[in-house]
């Protein structure tokens, strides 16, 4: 995997969209991206919101402040 679309790179490109930053991500659908897993895995969008729920458990735990966008 090259650096652009390291694991790294791209959670850094989601966590600064997350929280209100730039969206600079021009990178593969995710929707395309994660086919394969939706059709023949079982990926479904309760697992986005656990990736969500997590990451908003994280933030709360560390005291970052609550917006309403
Ligand atoms: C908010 C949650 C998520 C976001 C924002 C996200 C975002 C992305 C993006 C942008 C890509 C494409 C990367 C690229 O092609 O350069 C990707 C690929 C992938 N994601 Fe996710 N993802 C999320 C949740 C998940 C979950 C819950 C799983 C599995 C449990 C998952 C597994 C994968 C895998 C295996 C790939 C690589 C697919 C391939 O190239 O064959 N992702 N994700």
């Amino acid at each position: 995997m090259c650096v652009k679309h390291s694991i790294r790179n791209l959670q850094v490109k989601f966590l600064t969209y997350a929280l209100g930053g730039a969206d600079d991500y021009f990178g593969k659908d995710p929707t395309i991206s994660h086919r394969r897993l939706h059709n023949e895995k079982g990926l479904r969008v309760e697992h986005f919101y656990a990736v969500v729920g997590h990451l908003q458990a994280t933030l709360r735990e560390l005291g970052v402040a609550e917006v309403s966008w």
